[in-house]
Protein backbone atom coordinates (compact mmCIF):
# COMPACT_ATOMS: atom_id res chain seq x y z
CA UNK A 1 0.00 0.00 0.00
CA UNK A 2 1.34 3.85 -1.04
CA UNK A 3 2.38 5.82 1.63
CA UNK A 4 2.84 8.98 1.99
CA UNK A 5 -0.84 10.63 1.39
CA UNK A 6 -3.19 12.14 3.71
CA UNK A 7 -5.89 14.33 2.20
CA UNK A 8 -5.03 17.28 4.23
CA UNK A 9 -1.75 18.04 2.40
CA UNK A 10 -1.92 20.62 -0.34
CA UNK A 11 -2.06 18.74 -3.77
CA UNK A 12 -0.04 22.23 -5.28
CA UNK A 13 1.45 25.17 -3.08
CA UNK A 14 3.41 28.03 -4.39
CA UNK A 15 6.79 27.81 -2.44
CA UNK A 16 9.39 31.10 -2.91
CA UNK A 17 10.10 30.72 -6.42
CA UNK A 18 8.52 27.10 -7.71
CA UNK A 19 5.24 25.20 -7.81
CA UNK A 20 5.66 21.90 -5.98
CA UNK A 21 2.32 19.70 -6.56
CA UNK A 22 1.44 16.15 -6.19
CA UNK A 23 2.49 13.57 -9.42
CA UNK A 24 -0.73 11.82 -9.75
CA UNK A 25 0.61 10.18 -12.67
CA UNK A 26 1.96 7.77 -10.54
CA UNK A 27 -0.89 6.58 -8.10
CA UNK A 28 -1.61 4.11 -6.80
CA UNK A 29 1.67 2.40 -6.19
CA UNK A 30 4.09 5.77 -5.38
CA UNK A 31 2.78 9.20 -3.73
CA UNK A 32 5.79 11.71 -4.92
CA UNK A 33 6.07 15.26 -5.26
CA UNK A 34 7.43 17.36 -8.02
CA UNK A 35 8.37 20.90 -8.34
CA UNK A 36 8.11 22.94 -11.23
CA UNK A 37 10.41 25.45 -11.98
CA UNK A 38 9.63 26.81 -15.39
CA UNK A 39 6.43 27.69 -17.64
CA UNK A 40 7.32 25.02 -20.01
CA UNK A 41 7.47 22.32 -17.87
CA UNK A 42 3.86 23.65 -16.05
CA UNK A 43 2.46 23.38 -19.21
CA UNK A 44 4.15 19.84 -19.60
CA UNK A 45 2.41 19.28 -16.11
CA UNK A 46 -1.19 20.13 -16.66
CA UNK A 47 -0.94 18.47 -20.58
CA UNK A 48 0.26 15.62 -19.57
CA UNK A 49 -2.03 15.72 -16.68
CA UNK A 50 0.80 15.15 -12.96
CA UNK A 51 -1.60 17.76 -12.12
CA UNK A 52 -5.62 17.41 -13.06
CA UNK A 53 -9.23 18.02 -11.84
CA UNK A 54 -10.42 21.52 -13.18
CA UNK A 55 -9.60 23.70 -9.57
CA UNK A 56 -6.14 22.47 -9.67
CA UNK A 57 -5.39 22.73 -12.83
CA UNK A 58 -6.65 26.68 -12.57
CA UNK A 59 -4.04 27.05 -9.99
CA UNK A 60 -1.43 25.97 -11.79
CA UNK A 61 -1.84 27.81 -14.60
CA UNK A 62 -1.94 30.84 -12.42
CA UNK A 63 1.23 29.69 -10.98
CA UNK A 64 2.72 28.87 -14.69
CA UNK A 65 2.48 33.14 -15.46
CA UNK A 66 4.33 33.59 -11.99
CA UNK A 67 7.17 30.81 -13.50
CA UNK A 68 7.47 32.38 -17.03
CA UNK A 69 7.33 36.03 -15.74
CA UNK A 70 10.65 35.03 -13.52
CA UNK A 71 12.24 33.77 -16.77
CA UNK A 72 11.21 37.14 -18.65
CA UNK A 73 13.05 39.19 -15.98
CA UNK A 74 16.48 37.28 -16.31
CA UNK A 75 16.17 38.57 -20.45
CA UNK A 76 16.38 42.25 -19.83
CA UNK A 77 13.17 43.29 -21.48
CA UNK A 78 11.66 46.86 -21.57
CA UNK A 79 8.44 46.78 -19.30
CA UNK A 80 6.46 47.41 -22.28
CA UNK A 81 8.50 44.08 -23.88
CA UNK A 82 7.93 41.87 -20.83
CA UNK A 83 4.05 42.26 -20.62
CA UNK A 84 3.31 41.96 -24.13
CA UNK A 85 6.00 38.40 -23.64
CA UNK A 86 4.25 36.97 -20.87
CA UNK A 87 0.75 38.23 -22.17
CA UNK A 88 1.76 35.84 -25.00
CA UNK A 89 2.76 33.30 -22.38
CA UNK A 90 -0.26 33.42 -20.68
CA UNK A 91 -2.72 32.60 -23.69
CA UNK A 92 -0.32 29.60 -24.43
CA UNK A 93 -0.40 28.64 -20.49
CA UNK A 94 -4.38 28.82 -21.34
CA UNK A 95 -4.40 26.12 -24.02
CA UNK A 96 -2.81 23.37 -22.39
CA UNK A 97 -6.23 21.63 -21.94
CA UNK A 98 -9.36 22.82 -23.36
CA UNK A 99 -12.04 21.81 -21.58
CA UNK A 100 -11.59 22.98 -17.87
CA UNK A 101 -12.83 26.74 -18.28
CA UNK A 102 -10.86 26.94 -14.30
CA UNK A 103 -7.36 27.09 -16.30
CA UNK A 104 -8.76 30.48 -18.97
CA UNK A 105 -9.86 31.63 -15.33
CA UNK A 106 -7.29 31.69 -13.20
CA UNK A 107 -4.86 32.58 -16.11
CA UNK A 108 -7.13 35.73 -16.69
CA UNK A 109 -6.87 36.33 -13.36
CA UNK A 110 -3.30 36.80 -13.81
CA UNK A 111 -3.23 38.67 -17.02
CA UNK A 112 -5.52 41.07 -15.38
CA UNK A 113 -2.73 41.86 -12.46
CA UNK A 114 -0.29 41.86 -15.90
CA UNK A 115 -2.89 44.39 -17.51
CA UNK A 116 -3.91 46.71 -14.63
CA UNK A 117 -0.56 46.41 -12.05
CA UNK A 118 1.84 49.83 -12.59
CA UNK A 119 4.93 48.27 -10.70
CA UNK A 120 8.38 48.01 -12.21
CA UNK A 121 9.06 44.59 -13.39
CA UNK A 122 10.70 42.65 -10.20
CA UNK A 123 7.30 43.85 -7.94
CA UNK A 124 4.80 42.93 -10.81
CA UNK A 125 6.16 39.58 -10.20
CA UNK A 126 5.66 39.93 -6.33
CA UNK A 127 2.11 41.21 -7.29
CA UNK A 128 1.82 37.74 -8.99
CA UNK A 129 2.88 35.45 -6.55
CA UNK A 130 0.67 37.27 -3.98
CA UNK A 131 -2.40 36.76 -6.68
CA UNK A 132 -1.65 32.89 -7.10
CA UNK A 133 -1.13 32.54 -3.64
CA UNK A 134 -4.45 33.90 -2.75
CA UNK A 135 -6.17 31.59 -5.29
CA UNK A 136 -4.45 28.99 -3.83
CA UNK A 137 -5.87 29.69 -0.23
CA UNK A 138 -8.86 30.59 -2.07
CA UNK A 139 -9.98 27.01 -3.31
CA UNK A 140 -9.92 25.65 -0.54
CA UNK A 141 -12.20 27.86 1.75
CA UNK A 142 -14.30 27.84 -1.56
CA UNK A 143 -14.32 24.16 -1.74
CA UNK A 144 -15.51 23.84 2.68
CA UNK A 145 -18.40 25.78 1.79
CA UNK A 146 -19.63 23.68 -1.03
CA UNK A 147 -19.21 20.80 1.18
CA UNK A 148 -21.30 22.17 4.13
CA UNK A 149 -24.35 23.75 1.32
CA UNK A 150 -24.03 20.01 -0.04
CA UNK A 151 -24.03 18.03 3.39
CA UNK A 152 -27.72 19.86 3.62
CA UNK A 153 -29.58 17.46 0.92
CA UNK A 154 -27.02 14.38 1.47
CA UNK A 155 -30.21 11.81 3.23
CA UNK A 156 -29.16 10.18 6.15
CA UNK A 157 -26.68 7.04 6.02
CA UNK A 158 -26.46 7.90 1.98
CA UNK A 159 -24.90 6.14 -0.28
CA UNK A 160 -23.33 8.45 -2.28
CA UNK A 161 -22.29 7.71 -6.03
CA UNK A 162 -19.53 9.56 -7.81
CA UNK A 163 -17.75 9.91 -11.01
CA UNK A 164 -14.02 10.50 -11.78
CA UNK A 165 -12.02 12.18 -8.82
CA UNK A 166 -13.31 15.85 -7.84
CA UNK A 167 -11.44 15.51 -4.37
CA UNK A 168 -8.77 17.13 -2.90
CA UNK A 169 -6.41 15.64 -5.47
CA UNK A 170 -8.48 17.49 -8.09
CA UNK A 171 -8.54 21.09 -6.26
CA UNK A 172 -5.90 22.27 -3.83
CA UNK A 173 -7.58 20.49 -0.74
CA UNK A 174 -10.93 18.95 0.55
CA UNK A 175 -12.71 18.71 -3.14
CA UNK A 176 -15.71 19.99 -4.67
CA UNK A 177 -17.94 16.39 -4.87
CA UNK A 178 -15.93 15.02 -2.35
CA UNK A 179 -16.23 17.76 -0.06
CA UNK A 180 -19.80 17.53 0.02
CA UNK A 181 -18.96 13.98 0.84
CA UNK A 182 -16.36 15.09 3.77
CA UNK A 183 -18.71 17.47 5.11
CA UNK A 184 -21.69 14.59 5.00
CA UNK A 185 -19.60 12.27 6.71
CA UNK A 186 -17.95 14.49 9.41
CA UNK A 187 -21.85 15.30 10.33
CA UNK A 188 -23.35 11.17 9.87
CA UNK A 189 -20.46 9.01 9.67
CA UNK A 190 -23.14 6.41 7.90
CA UNK A 191 -22.43 7.76 4.92
CA UNK A 192 -20.26 5.69 1.82
CA UNK A 193 -19.66 6.12 -1.42
CA UNK A 194 -19.74 4.09 -4.64
CA UNK A 195 -17.01 5.33 -7.04
CA UNK A 196 -16.92 4.55 -10.62
CA UNK A 197 -13.42 3.18 -11.62
CA UNK A 198 -13.53 5.67 -14.41
CA UNK A 199 -12.17 4.39 -17.62
CA UNK A 200 -9.99 5.38 -19.64
CA UNK A 201 -7.36 6.98 -16.76
CA UNK A 202 -9.34 5.67 -13.90
CA UNK A 203 -8.95 8.47 -11.98
CA UNK A 204 -11.92 6.75 -9.76
CA UNK A 205 -10.20 4.00 -9.00
CA UNK A 206 -6.55 5.18 -8.36
CA UNK A 207 -7.23 8.52 -7.01
CA UNK A 208 -10.99 8.83 -4.96
CA UNK A 209 -10.44 5.40 -3.48
CA UNK A 210 -7.30 6.37 -2.06
CA UNK A 211 -8.61 9.75 -0.85
CA UNK A 212 -11.17 8.42 0.64
CA UNK A 213 -9.61 5.51 2.45
CA UNK A 214 -6.98 7.38 3.84
CA UNK A 215 -9.45 9.88 5.28
CA UNK A 216 -11.25 6.39 6.57
CA UNK A 217 -14.71 7.13 5.01
CA UNK A 218 -16.32 3.74 3.19
CA UNK A 219 -15.98 3.35 -0.40
CA UNK A 220 -16.95 0.45 -2.66
CA UNK A 221 -15.09 0.74 -6.40
CA UNK A 222 -17.48 -0.59 -8.96
CA UNK A 223 -16.57 -0.64 -12.83
CA UNK A 224 -18.74 2.37 -14.81
CA UNK A 225 -21.26 -0.11 -16.65
CA UNK A 226 -22.32 -1.44 -13.09
CA UNK A 227 -23.92 2.21 -11.73
CA UNK A 228 -27.83 1.41 -13.33
CA UNK A 229 -27.23 -2.26 -12.09
CA UNK A 230 -26.82 -0.86 -8.20
CA UNK A 231 -29.22 1.96 -8.59
CA UNK A 232 -32.27 -0.74 -9.57
CA UNK A 233 -30.83 -2.06 -6.60
CA UNK A 234 -31.81 0.66 -4.40
CA UNK A 235 -28.49 0.90 -2.85
CA UNK A 236 -27.89 4.54 -4.32
CA UNK A 237 -29.22 7.49 -2.87
CA UNK A 238 -27.74 10.45 -4.36
CA UNK A 239 -25.19 11.32 -7.01
CA UNK A 240 -22.52 13.91 -6.49
CA UNK A 241 -19.97 14.86 -9.36
CA UNK A 242 -17.79 17.19 -10.05
CA UNK A 243 -17.50 19.90 -13.29
CA UNK A 244 -14.76 21.04 -15.75
CA UNK A 245 -16.97 23.69 -17.60
CA UNK A 246 -21.15 24.67 -16.65
CA UNK A 247 -22.54 26.89 -19.15
CA UNK A 248 -24.94 29.56 -18.66
CA UNK A 249 -27.99 27.11 -19.26
CA UNK A 250 -26.38 24.55 -16.98
CA UNK A 251 -25.70 21.99 -18.85
CA UNK A 252 -22.24 20.67 -17.29
CA UNK A 253 -18.82 19.12 -19.02
CA UNK A 254 -17.16 16.40 -16.58
CA UNK A 255 -15.56 13.85 -17.52
CA UNK A 256 -16.35 11.29 -20.08
CA UNK A 257 -19.40 8.82 -18.77
CA UNK A 258 -21.00 11.46 -16.31
CA UNK A 259 -23.74 11.78 -18.97
CA UNK A 260 -24.81 8.20 -18.80
CA UNK A 261 -24.57 7.87 -14.80
CA UNK A 262 -27.17 11.09 -14.83
CA UNK A 263 -29.32 9.39 -17.37
CA UNK A 264 -29.37 6.07 -15.27
CA UNK A 265 -30.22 8.64 -12.10
CA UNK A 266 -33.09 10.11 -13.60
CA UNK A 267 -34.74 6.73 -15.17
CA UNK A 268 -34.61 5.74 -10.91
CA UNK A 269 -35.27 8.64 -9.54
CA UNK A 270 -32.34 9.29 -7.58
CA UNK A 271 -31.18 13.11 -7.23
CA UNK A 272 -27.95 13.61 -9.00
CA UNK A 273 -26.21 16.91 -8.29
CA UNK A 274 -23.07 18.75 -9.51
CA UNK A 275 -20.31 20.50 -7.00
CA UNK A 276 -18.07 22.96 -8.28
CA UNK A 277 -17.14 26.59 -7.84
CA UNK A 278 -18.38 29.69 -9.39
CA UNK A 279 -15.39 29.84 -11.56
CA UNK A 280 -16.80 26.56 -13.17
CA UNK A 281 -19.61 28.60 -14.63
CA UNK A 282 -18.34 29.87 -18.12
CA UNK A 283 -21.92 32.75 -18.59
CA UNK A 284 -19.76 33.37 -21.79
CA UNK A 285 -21.53 29.78 -23.14
CA UNK A 286 -25.15 29.44 -23.86
CA UNK A 287 -25.18 25.60 -23.45
CA UNK A 288 -23.26 22.64 -23.30
CA UNK A 289 -22.75 22.59 -27.34
CA UNK A 290 -20.74 25.44 -27.29
CA UNK A 291 -18.01 23.21 -24.63
CA UNK A 292 -14.87 22.22 -26.14
CA UNK A 293 -14.26 18.65 -25.58
CA UNK A 294 -10.87 17.50 -25.06
CA UNK A 295 -9.67 14.58 -28.03
CA UNK A 296 -7.19 12.74 -25.82
CA UNK A 297 -4.72 10.11 -26.57
CA UNK A 298 -5.99 6.57 -28.06
CA UNK A 299 -2.92 4.94 -26.20
CA UNK A 300 -5.35 5.33 -22.99
CA UNK A 301 -7.85 3.29 -24.61
CA UNK A 302 -5.53 0.57 -26.04
CA UNK A 303 -3.58 -0.02 -23.02
CA UNK A 304 -3.87 -0.35 -19.48
CA UNK A 305 -0.65 -0.37 -17.36
CA UNK A 306 1.13 -0.01 -20.50
CA UNK A 307 -0.61 -3.59 -21.65
CA UNK A 308 -2.45 -3.80 -24.85
CA UNK A 309 -5.90 -4.60 -24.52
CA UNK A 310 -7.46 -5.03 -27.41
CA UNK A 311 -6.43 -5.56 -31.28
CA UNK A 312 -3.98 -4.06 -32.76
CA UNK A 313 -4.89 -0.98 -35.40
CA UNK A 314 -8.29 -0.97 -34.28
CA UNK A 315 -10.49 2.23 -34.70
CA UNK A 316 -10.30 4.70 -31.40
CA UNK A 317 -12.07 7.62 -29.97
CA UNK A 318 -11.24 9.39 -27.23
CA UNK A 319 -12.80 12.31 -25.90
CA UNK A 320 -12.22 13.44 -22.38
CA UNK A 321 -15.28 14.60 -21.25
CA UNK A 322 -18.79 14.38 -22.05
CA UNK A 323 -21.68 17.33 -21.60
CA UNK A 324 -24.69 16.71 -18.76
CA UNK A 325 -27.83 18.52 -20.18
CA UNK A 326 -29.70 20.57 -17.28
CA UNK A 327 -32.96 18.89 -17.43
CA UNK A 328 -30.70 15.79 -15.37
CA UNK A 329 -28.96 17.99 -12.52
CA UNK A 330 -31.16 18.24 -9.69
CA UNK A 331 -28.99 21.49 -8.21
CA UNK A 332 -25.72 22.21 -8.60
CA UNK A 333 -23.89 23.12 -5.56
CA UNK A 334 -21.49 25.89 -5.73
CA UNK A 335 -19.80 28.41 -2.39
CA UNK A 336 -23.08 30.79 -2.61
CA UNK A 337 -25.53 27.93 -2.11
CA UNK A 338 -27.67 25.48 -4.72
CA UNK A 339 -28.46 26.56 -7.61
CA UNK A 340 -31.96 25.17 -9.14
CA UNK A 341 -33.35 24.82 -12.19
CA UNK A 342 -34.40 27.65 -14.20
CA UNK A 343 -30.50 27.50 -14.66
CA UNK A 344 -30.68 30.45 -16.77
CA UNK A 345 -32.17 32.49 -13.69
CA UNK A 346 -30.86 30.87 -10.96
CA UNK A 347 -27.27 31.14 -12.47
CA UNK A 348 -27.57 34.84 -13.50
CA UNK A 349 -28.90 35.63 -9.88
CA UNK A 350 -25.96 34.13 -8.15
CA UNK A 351 -23.74 36.42 -10.65
CA UNK A 352 -25.73 39.37 -9.54
CA UNK A 353 -25.62 39.15 -5.89
CA UNK A 354 -23.71 38.31 -2.57
CA UNK A 355 -26.96 36.52 -1.68
CA UNK A 356 -27.26 32.72 -1.04
CA UNK A 357 -29.54 30.75 -2.41
CA UNK A 358 -30.83 27.66 -0.96
O1 LIG B 1 -9.15 14.70 -16.85
P1 LIG B 1 -9.21 15.11 -15.41
O2 LIG B 1 -8.74 14.07 -14.45
O3 LIG B 1 -8.58 16.46 -15.18
O4 LIG B 1 -10.78 15.27 -15.18
C1 LIG B 1 -11.27 15.64 -13.93
C2 LIG B 1 -12.73 15.70 -13.85
O5 LIG B 1 -13.45 15.46 -14.80
C3 LIG B 1 -13.29 16.16 -12.55
O6 LIG B 1 -14.47 15.50 -12.24
C4 LIG B 1 -13.56 17.67 -12.66
O7 LIG B 1 -12.40 18.32 -13.10
C5 LIG B 1 -13.98 18.26 -11.38
S1 LIG B 1 -12.63 18.38 -10.25
C6 LIG B 1 -13.13 19.10 -8.81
Amino acid sequence: MMTGFNSKIRTIEWIDTYSKMVDQTKFPEHFEYVNITNGQDMFDAIKTMIVRGAPAIGIAGAHGIVLYAQELEKQNLSREEFVTELLKKADYMASARPTAVNLMWAVEKQKEIIRNSKSDIHSLIEELKVNGKKLENEDIEINKKIGDYGAEVVPKGATILTHCNAGALATVGYGTALGVVRSAFAKDPSVQVFADETRPRQQGARITTLELTMDGIPVTLITDGMCSYFMKKGMIDMVCVGADRIAANGDAANKIGTYTVAIAAKYHNIPFYVAAPLSTIDTSIKSGDDIVIEERSHDEVTHINGKPICAEGVNIINPGFDVTPHELITGIITEKGILRPDYNKSINEVFQSERVIL
